[in-house]
């Protein structure tokens, strides 16, 4: 199989999309906007390296969202970033380059696949858009001045994807000082015959700050709401303190339990494992298995709220309501939501607990024991 390389331009300065710092550094749809091309190179079988070019001061924090690629300087001009990029590839010398904007996050595998197939038998290719606005030609007051065809004009995207020897030497044939945007230009000044394939909307690029909405909406999964509920009870006995919600409260008597018996966590793991569907706290702690004797309740949350990362879902909110006469809840509500909301990874905002007595009826009432019920609501991909 020939090997391909991907060369990542993303030494910009993101001028015109502001933010504080340079676009392909910031968030977006989950990841820095940088992170979604070098992981996707990644993942493909068919790459055997990625280089990327950074700004100088930014060749550090590219490394640390690629460990596995190779990062560099980049130069003044997206041209001479990919002028650095090839010259590292030389030691390669991968059969294709795969040159891409780092400010086009929305690349997918579908694609790369589509541009590979095409470099077997073309030694140039990118993904085009054909151009829905008709094209005006404006003077600096915006006066129209032109109505240029706009008939076989389309809009090309990247990856640009060419032969590597064939793009290296278009490059060396290409003046230094004159300005190019893309690759297929300098490769079509060089007689480099190019099939372009159908793009996609998701490839378009981070421009201006506005593009970062647009998307954010288009990358990241529409998530569906689900919502689960959960009940817990422990009985009361002889002790010293409770565990409720990861907070330790000094008392007369403590929660007896298989583990440190906080009925606060317990309903809650059930709440987030109700909403997955994924059984209840027993199935996936069994009580009978000695590894959780005296266990911190913090663990069985933690596995629940990391069930859901794993579904690329969110915890959008929980509420707990702890069902007890004593000890007095509201001093010690907001160590709990704390608690709760660092072992979740959500906001405190996104976590409520509350307390209520049953008015003396009941086990609870009676404080032979303490209960908790919870409700859970997270967001998953549809
Ligand atoms: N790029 C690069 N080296 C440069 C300039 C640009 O590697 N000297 C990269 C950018 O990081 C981006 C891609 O080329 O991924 C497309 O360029 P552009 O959208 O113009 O990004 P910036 O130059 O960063 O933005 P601006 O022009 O608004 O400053
Ligand atoms: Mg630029």
């Amino acid at each position: 199989m020939k090997r391909a390389a991907a060369l990542i331009v993303a030494a910009g300065s993101g001028e015109r999309a502001g933010g504080g710092m340079p676009k392909q550094f910031r968030p977006l749809a989950g990841k820095p906007v940088l992170q979604h091309a070098t992981d996707l190179f990644a993942a493909h079988p068919g790459f055997c390296l990625t280089v990327v070019t950074a700004p100088r001061d930014h060749v550090a924090q590219a490394a640390a969202l690629a460990p596995d690629a190779l990062c560099i300087a980049g130069g003044a001009t997206r041209a001479d970033s990919v002028r650095a990029g090839l010259e590292a590839l030389r030691g390669t010398a991968p059969d294709f380059v795969f040159i891409h904007d780092a400010a086009r996050p929305g690349l997918t595998s579908t694609m790369l696949d589509r541009l590979l197939d095409v470099l077997q038998s073309h030694p140039a290719t990118a993904p085009y858009l054909p151009l829905a606005d008709s094209l005006r030609q404006v003077d600096v007051d915006g006066a129209l001045v032109g109505c240029p065809p706009r008939e076989g004009l389309v809009r090309v995207q990247t990856p640009q994807a060419f032969w590597y020897d064939a793009i290296v030497k278009a490059y060396a044939a290409w003046p230094h000082d004159y300005p190019s945007t893309d690759d297929l230009e300098v490769g079509f000044a060089a007689g480099l015959k190019a099939k372009l394939v159908d793009g996609a909307i998701g490839l378009h690029k981070l421009t201006v700050p506005e593009d970062f909405a647009m998307l954010n909406a288009v990358l990241s999964p529409a998530l569906l709401t689900r919502v689960g509920s959960g009940f817990d009870a422990h009985r009361l006995g002889p002790g010293d303190h409770v565990m409720l919600c990861g907070v330790r409260i000094p008392d007369q008597r403590a929660l007896i339990g298989h583990s440190d018996a906080d009925v606060g966590w317990h309903a809650l793991t059930d709440a987030i494992l109700g909403a997955l569907g994924e059984g209840d706290i027993g199935d996936h702690f069994p009580p009978t298995d000695p590894r959780w004797k005296g266990a911190a309740s913090s663990a069985f949350l933690a596995h629940a709220a990391g069930l859901v990362q794993a579904r690329g879902g969110r915890i959008v909110n929980v509420d707990v309501t702890l069902i007890c006469e004593r000890p007095r809840i509201k001093p010690h509500r907001a160590a709990m939501r704390a608690a709760t909301a660092a072992v979740l990874g959500v906001a405190e905002t996104a976590v409520s607990i509350k307390a209520t007595t049953t008015e003396e009826m009941g086990f609870t009432g009676r404080g032979e024991g303490i209960a908790a019920q919870a409700t859970a609501c997270i967001g998953v991909p549809v």
